[in-house]
């Protein structure tokens, strides 16, 4: 079984996890193939048996050529056993208002693109200052300390919960997706 781990990254946590994947996959014995998105265009993904799809959310919208590869390939995802992984600070929370904006979030994307995913798991990414420019740094610096008051605004700070993220793989494998 070849699996298929394609993913869009901005400040590069979801390349992360997308690479965390398929490096499971693989421990788990199936073979797998990382891409980017942004390297894929034209693709043939008829040779994959499943396909694991992730992007993160910036301003309310996961990337535009991510958005672009799913209607283009939408038909193939379609026939393949699916999961997408929905990168976002707002999962790192428990606050309902920033869940409903992730499910329209993910509503938006399932109709600009025409692909419902099998099964979708909200996944929290990084505050990553460090790698921001001045127009990043003042957007998060802005959201976090509205969340956390006491946050270091400095740090780069991890919230993917990695053993969550292999419990989930380790299931959708042996559910034999
Ligand atoms: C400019 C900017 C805008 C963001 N907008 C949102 C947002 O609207 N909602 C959200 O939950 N997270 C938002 N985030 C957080 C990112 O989704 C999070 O940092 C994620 O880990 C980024 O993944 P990446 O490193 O793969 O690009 C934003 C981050 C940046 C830098």
């Amino acid at each position: 079984m070849k699996t298929l781990v394609a993913y869009a990254s901005t400040e590069g946590q979801t390349r992360k996890i997308a690479r965390h994947v398929a490096d499971r996959i693989a421990d788990l014995g199936h073979s797998a193939e990382l891409i980017s998105t942004d390297e894929a265009e034209g693709m043939d993904l008829g040779r994959f048996d499943r396909i694991v799809l992730a992007a993160s959310i910036h301003v309310g919208h996961y990337q535009g050529r991510f958005a672009d590869f799913v209607a283009e390939q939408r038909d193939i995802i379609k026939n393949r056993p699916n999961l997408f992984l929905s990168v976002s600070l707002a999962a790192a929370g428990h606050d309902a208002e920033d869940w409903r904006a992730l499910d329209k979030i993910l509503k938006d994307f399932e109709a600009a693109t025409g692909w419902t995913p099998d099964l979708t798991e909200q996944i929290a990414g990084a505050y990553l200052p460090s790698r921001y420019d001045i127009f990043r740094r003042f957007v998060m610096r802005r959201i976090v300390a509205k969340k956390n008051p006491d946050a270091d605004l400095d740090a780069d700070i991890e919230y993917t919960d990695w053993k969550a993220l292999d419990a989930l793989i380790d299931g959708w494998i042996s559910d034999g997706a």
